[in-house]
């Protein structure tokens, strides 16, 4: 077998074949199942959109109510995982604490047969709607906090906001969270996506394929940017810092979180949608100066960076919808990895369908037939 040319981070190496979505950096044009984002977005929901990413095309009504009534009474979580809670410093990072329950969710389900349908709609249904409920309930508890039983009368957006504060959310504002996780959905073989398959790929269950996933998911460069977003956004504080703030990022050869993206080269299109969120959002709620920082911080880092392909992508305005909502700035990336289950779990069902362990070689750059130097003699 000719081993093929190295690229670093395997930058336009296709790893597999996939029917889920697709994007085209260039035209800034995003499709889930062949459906554009902004259609799904304005008419379908995230639980059809979870539905169509998994399943592969649009459900009929009665198999979106049967969806919908298998995720909305499968919303508790054991007790054995609340104690697990307990148990984790109030300090912990949520998306540490995702990845830890998501493997233990898996230990009271074990793996059956990977062929088995009712084992994998079981776990599927099981991810969807367990992991909203993991989260809640430790921030609740870290705040002192009993956590907020899910409501099976809620909406799955609605739902988890209401679990965060015991407040039921106005639908303008469970509509707008319902958005953010379809846009968040499916992104092709993004780093966390290709973690699972990687995992699948050694026919491991799917809630360690998931955790993996989550602790991918994680990282700065990835989905861990829409913290460091709002983060950066405090930082800089007040629209007259943001010149120093940028010129400072830029001589320290810094990235700036929530600009650049390895397949768009012109604005990520679910940023254009996240500002029109905002824009719905503030209108009904009250401004955020933070947005008027954003939308200077964007204006200024264009006249650096367009040239260079690197524009706002999904992560830039994300926040400050979230921080609208009431959500607090270290459960945005945990809220990114509620969305990305669905889009996860339609890799993996695609990658058993037709499986094939991830095994890639390397450019060997070592040395060889060195002699072993005995420690008396080093
Ligand atoms: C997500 O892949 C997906 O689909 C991911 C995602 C999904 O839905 O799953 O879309 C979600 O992860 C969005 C990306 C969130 N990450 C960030 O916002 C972190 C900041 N962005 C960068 O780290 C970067 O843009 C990446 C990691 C996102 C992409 O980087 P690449 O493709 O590896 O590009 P690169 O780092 O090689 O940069 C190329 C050039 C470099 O300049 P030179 O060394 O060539 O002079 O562009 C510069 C970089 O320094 N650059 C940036 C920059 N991003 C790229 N410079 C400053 N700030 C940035 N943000």
């Amino acid at each position: 077998m000719a081993i093929g040319e190295y690229k670093p981070g395997l930058e336009g190496v296709p790893a597999t074949q996939s029917n889920i979505s697709y994007v085209d950096g260039k035209a800034g044009l995003l499709e889930y199942r062949g459906i554009r984002i902004e259609d799904l977005c304005e008419h379908s929901n995230f639980l059809e959109t979870s539905y169509l990413l998994i399943f592969g095309e649009l459900p009929k009504h009665q198999e979106l109510e049967k969806f919908e009534h298998s995720i909305n009474h499968r919303r508790r979580i054991k007790y054995r995982i609340r104690d697990m809670l307990k148990c984790f410093p109030d300090d912990a990072h949520p998306m540490d604490v995702i990845q830890a329950c998501v493997c233990a969710l898996g230990m009271f389900y074990p793996l059956r047969d990977l062929r088995d349908i009712e084992y994998i709609y079981g776990a599927t249904i099981r991810l969807i709607a367990k992991i909203p409920t993991i989260i809640a309930a430790f921030h609740m508890m870290r705040q002192g906090n009993d956590p907020v039983p899910p409501r099976d009368d809620l909406s799955y957006a609605a739902n988890f906001l209401y679990m965060l504060n015991e407040i039921e959310p106005d639908p303008l504002a469970a509509q707008i969270f319902d958005v953010c996780l379809t846009l968040h959905a499916e992104h092709t073989v993004n780093a966390s996506t290709f973690c699972a398959l990687v995992t699948a790929s050694t026919l491991n269950d799917p809630y360690v394929v998931l955790a993996a996933a989550v602790g991918t998911l994680g990282g700065p460069l990835h989905g861990g940017a829409n913290e460091k977003v709002m983060l950066m956004l405090e930082e800089i504080g007040s629209v007259k810092n943001v010149k120093s703030y940028l010129e400072a990022k830029i001589s320290k050869k810094e990235k700036v979180p929530g600009f650049g993206h390895r397949i768009y080269k012109v604005k990520d299109p679910r940023a254009t949608i996240l500002q029109k969120l905002v824009d719905q959002l503030f209108e009904q709620s009250g401004h955020d100066p933070y947005y008027d920082i954003a939308l200077e911080l964007e204006r200024q880092a264009m006249d650096v960076f367009a040239e260079k392909g690197i524009f706002a992508n999904v992560d830039f305005y994300s926040g400050l919808v979230y921080k609208k909502l009431n959500i607090p700035v270290d459960l945005f990336t945990p809220v990114f990895a509620i969305a990305r289950v669905p889009g996860w779990l339609a890799h993996w069902k695609e990658q058993m369908a037709d499986n094939r362990l991830f095994r890639p070689t390397q450019v060997y750059t070592g040395l060889h037939d060195v002699e072993y130097t005995p420690i008396s003699d080093r």
